[in-house]
This record gives structure tokens, C-alpha cells and sequence, in this order.
């Protein structure tokens, strides 16, 4: 019971980590949650700061998922690895380290898929890209690719990863609610390639 509580404690640790927070006011003097969406979350580093510092937080955040993922290591039950991916993913977006006014969790998210279904994370990722060619918008892209990758755990057949990712996929689909309002009043940002 100790150590399921301790991988739980680190997990949430690891995804409260607000690497958008970290790196825009560590190296850009800016605090993203003033900018843009306000969103804690690579999205919005990219947007205010760039692509050099997007980058660093969405690979951050990222592994945030992955690593919560890997936390469990001696015990390989499948519920055992996505229940720490979980919670680092509420972490993401409920971080202790930020007032829990976190991000949409859509990276940490990609990190948790990468590291148990890459098959899953491959396919969301695409449905992503796909999505945000032809929309320009990242706030859409992204409970299509998270759709994706709950409709691959389907074709896989794992249980846990089938109830988990669609808990994932209604979660962050949720988190973008103001987003969708804003497409259907034309005041969301497009992404310019
Ligand atoms: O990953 C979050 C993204 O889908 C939307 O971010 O900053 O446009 O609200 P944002």
C-alpha cells in the first residue's frame, strides 16, 4: 500500500511540473498564463515565446506522461502503469506547484499513450496533424487526436487502456469548451504554418 502511494504522490509531483511556468519565466522573464490563452501549456509557450521554447515544454510535458508511466516498473500490470499516467495527467492541469491552475493536459497526455501504446500515441498523432492542416486550429486538433487514439484502444483490445483512454479523450475534450466557444464566435487563434 506504501509504495502504490508513493508512485501516486510522485506522479502527481512529476505532473504538476509547470514546465510552460518554468522556462517562460526562468529564460523569457514572461508569465505565459498572462498571455495568449492564458493556458499553461505548450500551446501557449509556442504562441507567446515561440518555437524554441515550445518545444522545450512540449517535450517536457511529454515526458511528464511517460515517465509517470514507467514509474511503477516492478509491477507490469496494466492498471498499475496508467493509473500514475493518470494522475500525473490531473497533475498537469490541477499542479500544486502553480495554484492547481494548470494546462489542458493534451502533452502529458501523448507522453502517458507514448510510453504504454505507441501504436495508440502514433495514430493520435497523425489525426492531430491532419486536423490541424486542414482546421489551423490546435484547440480542435486535439480531442480529435486524443479520439484517435481511444478509437486505436478499441483495435487493440487492451480493457484498461480502452477505459482510460476514454476517460482521457472526454477529459481533455472538456478542458476545451472555451475553446469551441471561441471557434464558433471566430475569436480562436489559428495556427499559421
Ligand atoms: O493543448 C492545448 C491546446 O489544445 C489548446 O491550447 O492555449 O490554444 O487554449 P490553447
Amino acid at each position: 500500500v506504501l509504495t502504490h502511494a508513493i508512485i501516486i504522490l510522485l506522479a502527481y509531483l512529476i505532473g504538476s511540473i509547470p514546465f510552460a511556468l518554468v522556462i517562460g519565466k526562468g529564460f523569457y522573464k514572461t508569465d505565459v498564463r498572462k498571455h495568449g490563452s492564458g493556458n499553461l501549456g505548450a500551446t501557449n509557450t509556442f504562441r507567446t515565446l515561440g518555437k524554441k521554447a515550445g518545444i522545450i515544454v512540449l517535450i517536457g510535458d511529454i515526458a511528464k506522461g511517460s515517465l509517470a508511466v514507467c514509474l511503477p516498473l516492478m509491477m507490469n500490470s496494466h492498471l498499475h502503469m496508467l493509473v500514475p499516467g493518470f494522475i500525473a495527467i490531473l497533475g498537469h492541469s490541477y499542479p500544486v506547484f502553480a495554484r492547481f491552475k494548470g494546462g489542458k493536459s493534451v502533452a502529458t497526455a501523448a507522453g502517458v499513450f507514448l510510453a504504454f501504446s505507441p501504436l495508440a500515441f502514433i495514430l493520435g498523432i497523425l489525426a492531430f496533424l491532419i486536423s490541424l492542416k486542414i482546421s489551423k486550429y490546435v484547440s480542435l486538433s486535439s480531442p480529435i487526436g486524443a479520439l484517435v487514439a481511444f478509437l486505436t484502444s478499441i483495435y487493440v483490445g487492451d480493457v484498461v487502456l480502452m477505459v482510460f483512454a476514454a476517460i482521457i479523450f472526454v477529459f481533455i475534450t472538456w478542458k476545451h469548451i472555451k475553446n469551441f466557444k471561441r471557434i464558433k464566435l471566430g475569436t480562436e487563434p489559428k495556427v499559421n504554418f
